[in-house]
């Protein structure tokens, strides 16, 4: 049973091209360039401390709402054993067209079926999702699930919008509309120009209670700032405030 009860189903197939990180440097749009030159080196050094942390020379490793895929290319470059799943069958196509032998990919159906089974119990050292769980309602279930994925001592570590980062946004009028409140936003949307993703935001403590609740450790809460690299060369006219909050947890 898959675990998200959203009803936007494959509203991601449209938004394919905008996060294809896949393209070249000009071409990548700077919603997707800010996970690849903000988010993916953080995620890589922490990667790297929790290689270190078990000891192991490469890590089993799962991204959850891989996208076009070549984050999955940087991982199994590592030498790690890589798996992703997306909610979107498009972009599991052109990760599947774009990823190197020997990475494995799931649709959402064939992902939850495998983990409805017990066939993915405990197999995995790290779960990464990039800017994933804020499109999730049922947060928990999906959790929930993941983490009986995960290994002792394995880690999750995610990124997601942090409350601020919406605040300003909305003051700016920049991407992001029709939220239930301007100083303490929970649910509105995300407008991709016309295509709106229905969004949920929680702070750290929403994600600290349940982790303390399932018996995970807290590892990392951290808020990139944008490098100057990434502000010129992609023309980026969001919010200032940091779009990232970076989270690690480790499964005791
Ligand atoms: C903003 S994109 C980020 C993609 C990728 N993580 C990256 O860094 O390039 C969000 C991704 O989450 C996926 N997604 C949305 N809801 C999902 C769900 N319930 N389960 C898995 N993936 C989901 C979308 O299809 C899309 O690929």
């Amino acid at each position: 049973m898959k675990a998200s009860t959203d009803t936007i189903t494959n509203v991601w197939d449209f938004l394919a091209d905008r996060f294809n990180t896949h393209k070249n440097g000009n071409e990548i749009h700077p919603d997707a360039a800010v996970n690849i030159f903000i988010g993916w080196p953080i995620f890589l050094d922490q990667m790297e401390i929790q290689r270190k942390y078990l000891g192991t020379k490469s890590l089993e490793i799962l991204d959850f709402g891989c996208g076009t895929g070549k984050f999955l290319k940087e991982l199994s470059k590592k030498g790690n054993n890589v798996t992703g799943m997306d909610k979107s069958n498009k972009m599991v196509e052109l990760s599947k067209k774009n990823a190197s032998n020997g990475i494995k990919l799931y649709k959402e159906e064939e992902f939850y079926e495998l983990v409805d089974r017990g066939e993915l119990q405990n197999k995995f050292d790290v779960i990464t999702s990039m800017h994933v769980f804020e499109w999730i309602e049922d947060i928990n279930s999906t959790l929930n699930q993941l983490s009986s994925i995960l290994k002792k001592n394995g880690i999750f570590l995610f990124a997601v919008f942090p409350k601020k980062h919406i605040i300003d946004s909305l003051r700016i009028q920049d991407l992001f509309e029709d939220f239930d409140s301007a100083e303490n936003p929970s649910v509105g949307y995300a407008n991709f120009d016309g295509i709106k993703v229905q969004t949920f935001i929680r702070d750290a403590e929403f994600f600290d209670e349940f982790f303390r609740n399932s018996n995970f450790d807290k590892v990392l809460e951290f808020y990139p700032p944008y490098s100057q690299y990434f502000l010129k060369h992609y023309k980026w006219t969001g919010s200032l405030y940091p779009e990232m909050m970076i989270l690690a947890y480790r499964k005791l």
